[in-house]
Order: C-alpha cells, then sequence, then structure tokens
C-alpha cells in the first residue's frame, strides 16, 4: 500500500488491513498520526474521547489475555452446558465484560449486507461456509491484533450519551487517514470491545470512559486479505424519498 498524493485516493485507498507484519511503528510517526485524528471536529469541541496505545509488552500482555478469553470461550461453546456451566462458575473473568454490548442479534435489514462482507473474506481466504475451525481461527486474530504491533483502544465519555460515540467515530476515520496517508494500515475493530478488564487493568482510564472499540496499526503485509473489498452499495441507495 503507498501513501494517497490525493484525498480521491485517499479515502478510496484506505482498506482495513487484517494481516500485518511485526515491524515497530516509529514513536514519531505514531505521533504525528494522532496529532492529525486529534484535528477531528467533536460536540462542542468537548473531545469527549480518550486513548489508550498499547506497544510492546502491554500490547503483547494484552494479546495474550484477550485470545486466553476468547479461546476459553469458544471451547465452553463447543461443549454445550457443561461447558457454560463451568464458565459461570470456574472462570468468570472469560465472560465478556464489555462497557458495551458487543454481541447482539443484527437487525433483519442489515444482515445481508452484513452476511455478503463476511462470506467474500472467507472466500478470499478459501474457508468453506461450513469450516467452523476456519472461520474460529479468522476471528481469533482479532485478538491477536492481526500481528499488528500497536493496538489502539478508544473510550468516549458516557455523559455525552451517544454524541461522543458519533465524535469517536469522526477521531477514528481521521486515524485510519492520516495512517494510510502515512503508509500505515489499520483495522478498526469492535470485537476489542468484547472485553474491557485487561484494557482497564492496563491503562489508568476515568471511570466515566467506556470502552467503544479498538484498532489495530502497523504495516501491511502482502497477505491477500489486505486487499480485500467489501464494496458499498451506492450513495444515492441512502437517499431517502420524499413523500
Ligand atoms: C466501528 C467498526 C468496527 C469494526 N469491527 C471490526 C472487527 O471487529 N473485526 C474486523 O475484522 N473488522 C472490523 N471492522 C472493519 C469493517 O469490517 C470494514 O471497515 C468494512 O468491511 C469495510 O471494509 P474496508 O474497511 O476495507 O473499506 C470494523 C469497522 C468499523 C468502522
Amino acid at each position: 500500500m503507498t501513501p494517497a498524493s490525493s484525498f480521491f485516493d485517499l479515502i478510496r485507498g484506505r482498506r482495513s488491513v487484517r494481516d500485518f507484519l511485526p515491524t515497530p511503528i516509529p514513536e514519531a510517526l505514531l505521533q504525528s498520526v494522532l496529532a492529525d485524528a486529534n484535528q477531528s471536529p467533536s460536540w462542542s469541541n468537548t473531545q469527549p474521547y480518550r486513548i489508550a496505545v498499547a506497544s510492546g509488552a502491554v500490547r503483547d500482555r494484552l494479546a495474550t489475555e484477550l485470545t486466553e478469553r476468547f479461546d476459553l470461550g469458544m471451547r465452553a461453546q463447543r461443549q454445550g452446558w457443561r461447558g457454560k456451566l463451568q464458565l459461570l462458575t470456574r472462570q468468570r473473568h472469560v465472560l465478556p465484560d464489555g462497557d458495551f454490548e458487543t454481541n447482539f442479534a443484527y437487525p433483519e435489514d442489515l444482515q445481508p449486507q452484513r452476511r455478503a462482507t463476511g462470506h467474500g473474506l472467507y472466500e478470499l481466504l478459501g474457508i468453506g461456509r461450513k469450516d467452523h475451525a476456519a472461520r474460529e481461527a479468522q476471528m481469533r486474530r482479532n485478538f491477536e491484533f492481526f500481528g499488528a504491533p500497536t493496538a489502539i483502544f478508544f473510550f468516549v465519555h458516557s455523559g455525552l450519551r451517544e454524541f461522543s460515540v458519533l465524535d469517536a467515530g469522526i477521531y477514528l476515520q481521521s486515524l485510519m487517514l492520516s495512517a494510510h496517508a502515512h503508509g500505515l494500515g489499520t483495522c478498526a475493530q469492535g470485537a476489542l470491545a468484547t472485553w474491557a478488564g485487561p484494557v482497564r487493568e492496563a491503562f489508568d482510564v476515568p471511570a466515566d470512559y467506556k470502552l467503544i472499540a479498538g484498532l489495530s496499526i502497523g504495516y501491511a503485509s502482502e497477505h491477500a486479505i489486505n486487499h480485500y473489498n467489501p464494496g458499498r452499495a451506492k450513495a444515492a441507495d441512502f437517499l431517502l424519498a420524499h413523500r
């Protein structure tokens, strides 16, 4: 992936990166991406978010703790009621403790788009519809940050209700576009909001701030997954008709 030279290239050239080189990000480069994201507009300029950057040993520890939770949770699911009982009695720390619910029923009208995005990705990876083990392994990659040297966690001020989430989304997009302009790849990850405990243990997070998402950032590998483009509906498809 090459840095973009115009906004047209920048907005169309960014893709979610799901396989990273272990190469660390130079500190000055990361700081300039964060400084760009910091220019984002927000409700009354409140900038109602906090950002936790995990690199090096902190990143490694979080990857270990999150994948451990994922593995134990998946194993319990495979064991049926027996596994679930074990989770509830002896492995409660494995249960999702996110500040927001991440595992909810999708609205029916959004399902086709969601399925198409997932199927397209698995097809590109040669993973069949019934290959649950391979799907699980791909899902697991979320929690080792797809091999990225750095993970960023985003917290929003609960006092500003949904509007802080809106502001964090704008910040996230600024960060992803700046990263792309600087030759870095990113993947925004709702999955990283599943467990808040390990992240809160690693960082000094004020009580009012809730974990809304994470993001992996680093240098993209040559893996085909990084060229996956799920496409978009036409811009006109979002326009509401006049009554
Ligand atoms: C808020 C948010 C949460 C996301 N969560 C995940 C995630 O948990 N895992 C993942 O692999 N991709 C995640 N994505 C990436 C989307 O799947 C991706 O942006 C979408 O399919 C469009 O593809 P593109 O980013 O390559 O344009 C997330 C994106 C956003 C904006």
